[in-house]
């Protein structure tokens, strides 16, 4: 393909705006022809930074599917309960698709989405981003090339961050489980699906799990607590007062994520924070909530051959999703903290550090995951330039098995046993 990708975005939130950068940057790559999504502000956001023509924005996934093909591909960047009808949809009327993670909410969906996609012969990349995390790869490079002989245990540790995880999954678009997914698969169905390919071709045959909601609870509201946190007269002793998260935040003149998140109908600023925190659900008090999943949970996974792994996820942490692994293989130990690689050899006993090379351009916001990000959507745009489903590293059938072992750990969790697969 010599012209650009086509893409449509469905979904001009946070993730779909982010991918759209990509257009901006490589405009001889990628096009965005396109978008689809209801808050007017968002669409006429993406509509202005590409040029989209009028008749190319849409009020909802649907009424674009009632349009006749007009690109190549469809960004899915919609909340976690609406991917699997527009990803069928689209598959069917033969768009690429770049699907979000999670893939969908039951395991039925996420089986008719990729049912759809291969049936369909598109190509279906899904948002597991650290798998295109430049350093996070080089784990999987090092493991192949048996820098560590054969994996015996995985240790992986995800820490949410307590503001993170009181925006995201106390206040936010995550908290409950009927309006959008439990925490595993909502947060951690990246680190699942990390495990899953760092054993490699082993099948995972049992898997146990125990986790619970801790502290963001009613109970725990301390005595004189008003319901939101610009009422409240003791929100200066509290660590997730919405005061100190966003409006802090934008008088330093901060406003990127998280407070870009709440002013969902203009830009922040002031006023419109404080209007958000008075009336929206990011003024509410942490301890008065809808929210019901996990804060803390553990996995403990064992594959054929008797490798095993363990997997914990806390919302408590000071660190903001800066994973930190170790890898315990037959001649060597691995380990990663997010800005390198080391492995320690038995045999030498020598330590050699790795670190990866990135050209990823910082316009496409390089802190948290943005260089992933970045490579992710890279990946996605060669692939369908080049029609070649192989430079996906999250891929329809891999993507899918790590999904099903995330729901499977979900019902050893619910039914407090060990669920044998
Ligand atoms: N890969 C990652 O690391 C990562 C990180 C964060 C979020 N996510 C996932 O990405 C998805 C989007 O998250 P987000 O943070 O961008 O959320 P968001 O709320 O910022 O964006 C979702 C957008 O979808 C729009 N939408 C709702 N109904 C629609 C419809 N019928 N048709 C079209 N658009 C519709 C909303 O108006 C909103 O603009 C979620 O599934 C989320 O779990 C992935």
């Amino acid at each position: 393909m010599t012209s650009p990708v086509r893409v449509i975005v469905v979904g001009a939130g946070c993730r779909g705006e982010i991918y759209s950068k990509y257009a901006s940057i490589h405009p001889e790559l990628m096009k965005v022809v396109g978008v689809a999504d209801p808050r007017k502000f968002a669409c006429s956001k993406l509509q202005q930074q590409h040029s989209i023509p009028d008749e190319n924005v849409f009020a909802d996934w649907l009424s674009l599917a009632e349009r006749e093909k007009f690109a190549d591909a469809v960004l899915i960047c919609t909340p976690d309960c609406l991917h699997k009808d527009p990803a069928v949809t689209f598959a069917r009327k033969g768009y690429h698709i770049l699907l979000e993670k999670p893939m969908a909410t039951t395991v039925e969906d996420c089986k008719l989405i990729v049912e759809a996609c291969v049936q369909s012969r598109v190509i279906l990349s899904v948002g597991h981003v650290l798998r295109y995390d430049p350093l996070i790869h080089k784990i999987k490079e090092l493991i192949e090339a048996g820098a560590i002989g054969d994996v015996i245990h995985i240790q992986h540790f995800e820490p949410v961050g307590f503001y993170h995880f009181a925006h995201s999954f106390v206040r936010g678009n995550w908290r409950n489980e009927a309006q959008s997914s439990f925490a595993l698969l909502a947060k951690s169905c990246h680190d699942i699906d990390l495990i899953h390919n760092w054993v490699g071709a082993r099948r995972c045959v049992k898997v146990s799990s125990f986790g619970s909601l801790s502290h963001f609870r009613n109970d725990k509201k301390p005595p004189g607590a008003a319901d939101r946190c610009l009422d409240c007269s003791i929100e200066n002793d509290c660590p997730y007062s919405a005061r100190k998260i966003y409006l802090a935040r934008v008088k330093q003149g901060h406003t990127g994520w998280p407070v870009s998140v709440i002013c969902k109908n203009s830009l922040p600023d002031i006023e419109s924070v404080t209007e958000a925190l008075k009336t929206g659900p990011y003024g509410r008090c942490v301890y008065e909530c809808d929210n019901d999943v996990c804060s803390n949970q553990v996995v403990n996974m064992e594959f054929e051959g008797g490798v095993t792994a363990a997997f914990s996820m806390v919302a408590f942490t000071k660190e903001m999703c800066q994973r930190k692994t170790t890898i315990y293989g037959s001649m060597g130990e691995l380990s990663y903290n997010g800005h390198e690689v080391s492995v320690f050899d038995f045999l030498t006993q020598v330590s050699t550090k790795h670190t990866a090379p990135s050209n990823a351009p910082s316009y496409f916001g390089l802190s948290g995951h943005g260089e992933a990000d970045y490579y992710l959507i890279d990946a996605f745009i060669s692939a369908v330039a080049s029609n070649d489903p192989s430079m996906i590293r999250s891929g329809p059938e891999e993507t899918l098995q790590s999904h099903l072992l995330v729901f499977e750990a979900e019902l050893s969790r619910l039914e407090e046993r060990v669920v044998l697969l």
